[in-house]
């Protein structure tokens, strides 16, 4: 087995390296004068198990970065390539809902099998169908273990688990089948991109814990809707937690002013320091990827991860 970072989230990629044991392969990242980047592998993977840990956030270097090393191992004669995308970006272009937009998400998932890829390892996507895109096997995984075991140990009684759209349900109902409790849901419009407004609550949320799970907060409209329409319908405390902290634009602004006791987030995206703020945790999930490739190496099941 080999590890391969590259530098989207170094950090988190050396923490899964430490919890298998492991060392990350050394690989040269550099741009030339241009912009342009350049990519080298400087260990042999030649018949290994190569394993590429880039999440696909912003800035889109990222993505070029992931398709560089992974036609690099691929052509260095891996045995296997697995690229692993703890955030699988332009996941929310995945259909073609106004006339001459593109698919994002489809165009990705091509580039990547394209660049090299024999399988995908990541975490919530955006739509479970979004495994479809892909011709080669995808491993999706799920952070709910991970804010489950967080939120045990916080006496959440009366807990109502709120969906902050109709997309938001299912995980929803996967987190009140973990944490106990009852389900509410928001109707959320949007009347346009990176616009959220909560229209109304199916639910009784009065004098209730809130505990509102999402796969992303990119500028934390969608919360801040969602907290806000909660507020008015007397919630009594109100937690937050999403798989993918992007944090863009106004989102820290915005979160560090929301009356909420707690926003959890998780490592899938680097948090740099300035986009912290009182009342967000970092849970981590190295340990979780980490299982998942161990899994994958000795052809294990991986499902068996979330049983
Ligand atoms: C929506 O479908 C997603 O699950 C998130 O709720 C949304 O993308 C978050 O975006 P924002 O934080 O900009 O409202």
């Amino acid at each position: 087995m080999m590890l391969l970072s590259g530098s989207a989230n170094r950090p988190l990629a050396e923490r899964i390296a430490k919890e298998l044991g492991r060392t990350l392969c050394d690989v040269t990242i550099k741009r030339f004068a241009d912009g342009e980047i350049f990519v080298r592998i400087d260990e042999n993977v030649r018949g290994r198990d190569v394993f590429i840990i880039q999440p696909t956030a912003p800035p889109a270097e990222n993505i070029m970065e992931l398709l560089l090393l992974l036609d690099a191992a691929s052509r260095a004669s891996a045995a296997r390539v697995t690229a692993v995308i703890p955030y699988y970006g332009y996941a929310r272009q995945d259909r073609k809902d106004q006339p001459r937009v593109a698919i994002g998400a489809k165009l990705l998932a091509n580039l990547i099998s394209t660049a090299g890829a024999d399988r995908v390892v990541a975490i919530d996507l955006h739509q479970h169908q979004l495994q479809a895109f892909f011709d080669i096997p995808v491993d999706h995984l799920y952070a709910l273990p991970v804010f489950a075991e967080h939120f045990k140990r916080r006496d959440l009684e009366p807990l109502v688990v709120v969906a902050s759209d109709v997309g938001a349900a299912k995980m929803a109902r996967g987190f009140a089948r973990r944490l106990g409790g009852e389900i509410a849901m928001i109707d959320k419009s949007r009347p346009a991109h990176n616009v959220a407004e909560a229209v109304n609550v199916v639910g009784d949320v009065k004098g209730k814990t809130c505990l509102i799970p999402d796969d992303m907060i990119d500028t934390g409209g969608t919360v801040a809707e969602a907290v806000r329409a909660l507020q008015q319908r007397g919630a009594k405390r109100i937690f937050v937690c999403a798989t993918h902290a992007l944090l863009s634009g106004p989102a820290v602004a915005r979160l560090s002013e929301l009356p909420v006791t707690e926003v959890a987030v998780t490592d899938t995206i680097c948090v740099p320091e300035e986009k912290r703020f009182a009342g967000l945790q970092i849970l981590p999930v190295a340990n979780l990827l980490a299982r998942a490739i161990r899994y994958i190496h000795e052809n294990e099941s991986v499902s068996s991860l979330f049983e």
